[in-house]
C-alpha cells in the first residue's frame, strides 16, 4: 500500500466483525508503534491488551460511570453533550470491538502525552496497513476503579493516554472532510 493510501485507509472505524485479533499480530503493530519518535528516546510508553469482550464491557461501564458522574458535578464538562449516549446502558463506549490497547505511561514524564500519542500515530497505522480498523476512544481513559485498575495491572502512578480499539472492521468509512492546511504565513 502506498503512504497516501494508508493515510486515507486509516480510519477511526466504529463497526467491527466479531473475529478477534490474534495476539502475535498485535505484539507485531506494537513492537512497530515503538518505533516513534519519542522526547530523548526515553519510550515512556507501557501496553495493556485486552481482547475480552467481558472485560471491555467492564471497563465501558467504569468509563461511562465516571464521566457521567464528573458531568453530574459540573453541568458545564465538554462531555455534556454525551450525556444522553453515555445514559444508554447498551451502549458500549467501544463500539463492541474486540480489543482494546490502553498506552500508558508515568504521570510525572514531562512528554508522555506527546510520545504516548506517536506511537499511538504509530498503531494505527500500524493495523490500516494490515486490513484491520482502530479507534482513539478517550473515554476509556477513565478508569478509576482501584480494582480494576489491578485487575488491567495498571502500575500506581501511571495516566491513560490512549485508549485505541481494534478489530476487523464492517467496513473502511471514507475520511470525514478535513479544513485545509491554515498556513499562517510563508517566508521566502
Ligand atoms: C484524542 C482523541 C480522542 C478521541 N475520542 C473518541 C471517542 O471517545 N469516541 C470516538 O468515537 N472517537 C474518538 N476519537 C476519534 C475522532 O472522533 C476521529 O479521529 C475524528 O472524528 C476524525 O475521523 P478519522 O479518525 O476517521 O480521521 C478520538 C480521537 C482522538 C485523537
Amino acid at each position: 500500500m502506498k503512504f497516501n493510501e494508508l493515510l486515507e485507509k486509516r480510519r477511526s472505524v466504529r463497526k467491527y466483525q466479531e473475529a478477534s485479533v490474534s495476539i502475535e499480530v498485535i505484539q507485531e503493530i506494537l513492537n512497530e508503534s515503538t518505533l516513534a519518535p519519542n522526547a530523548g528516546n526515553e519510550q515512556p510508553w507501557k501496553f495493556i491488551i485486552v481482547n475480552n469482550k467481558a472485560m471491555l464491557k467492564k471497563i465501558s461501564d467504569e468509563g461511562k460511570k465516571n464521566i457521567l458522574a464528573r458531568i453530574a458535578a459540573n453541568p458545564n464538562d465538554y462531555a455534556k453533550k454525551y450525556q444522553s449516549m453515555l445514559q444508554n446502558e447498551s451502549f458500549n463506549v467501544f463500539y463492541n470491538a474486540p480489543c482494546l490497547v490502553l498506552i500508558l505511561g508515568f504521570s510525572h514524564l514531562k512528554n508522555l502525552y506527546v510520545d504516548c500519542a506517536l506511537a499511538a500515530s504509530y498503531f494505527m497505522m500500524g493495523a490500516a496497513s494490515r486490513g484491520l480498523g482502530t479507534c482513539w476512544v478517550n473515554f476509556g481513559t477513565e478508569i478509576h476503579d482501584p480494582k480494576i485498575r489491578n485487575e488491567l495491572s495498571i502500575p500506581d502512578n501511571c495516566t491513560i493516554v490512549a485508549p485505541i480499539i481494534l478489530g476487523y472492521p464492517e467496513k473502511i468509512p471514507t475520511a470525514p472532510k478535513r479544513k485545509k492546511a491554515e498556513v499562517l504565513k510563508i517566508i521566502i
